[in-house]
């Protein structure tokens, strides 16, 4: 099944310039959901012991990962959202800057951790993601996202770190 004929694209959003790849045309076909989240966690069955999803689009895909790989699901959040202690970094996007938090409790050493999100294109958000798990002690081997955008550095940057990157698509 080809994946990418359900992701479609939208020139000049959220600004001039950014052609969005908008993965709800996937959500919204369920075969292609199934097999989108069969492909993302079957390479890590019984190698990672959580998975982390970054808000918004990493939870969608990130949560099935986790139930399917029965282990469990850990939320990077926008700022302002986590109710308990968080630990946060801040980070550069392709249009703009944001941050990530995590409840200090959410995982520590030894805990290997699976980074989801659905799209991969500066590496910022996934490099902050990195850095918020491991700065909590926890080993982050493996990311793994739907659309790893090509022409941007973002795989090459997480793989310097140490990370090994897996995409569905380009
Ligand atoms: C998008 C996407 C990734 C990030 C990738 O999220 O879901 O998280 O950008 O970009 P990067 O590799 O250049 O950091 P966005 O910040 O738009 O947030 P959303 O999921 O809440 O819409
Ligand atoms: N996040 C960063 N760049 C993006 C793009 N081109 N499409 C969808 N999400 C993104």
């Amino acid at each position: 099944m080809k994946l990418e004929d359900h992701i479609r694209t939208i020139p000049d959003h959220p600004k001039p310039g950014i052609m969005f790849r908008d993965v709800t045309t996937l959500m919204a076909a369920p075969e292609a959901f199934a097999e989108t989240i069969r492909r993302l966690a079957e390479p890590y069955s019984g190698k990672v012991d959580a998975v982390a999803g970054i808000e918004a689009r990493g939870f969608i895909f990130g949560a099935p990962v986790a139930v399917a790989l029965g282990v469990g699901f850990i939320p990077l959040r926008k700022p302002g959202k986590l109710p308990y202690a968080t630990s946060s970094v801040e980070y550069e996007l392709e249009y703009g800057t944001d941050a990530l938090h995590m409840h200090t409790d959410a995982c520590g050493h030894p805990d290997r951790v699976l980074v989801i999100d659905d799209l991969i294109a500066t590496g910022g958000t996934a490099l902050a993601a990195i850095k918020l798990l491991r700065d909590a002690g926890a080993v982050v081997e493996h990311a793994a996202f739907v659309v790893d955008l090509p022409d941007l550095p973002g795989a090459g940057r997480l793989r310097e770190a140490g990370v090994e990157v897996r995409a569905l698509c380009a």
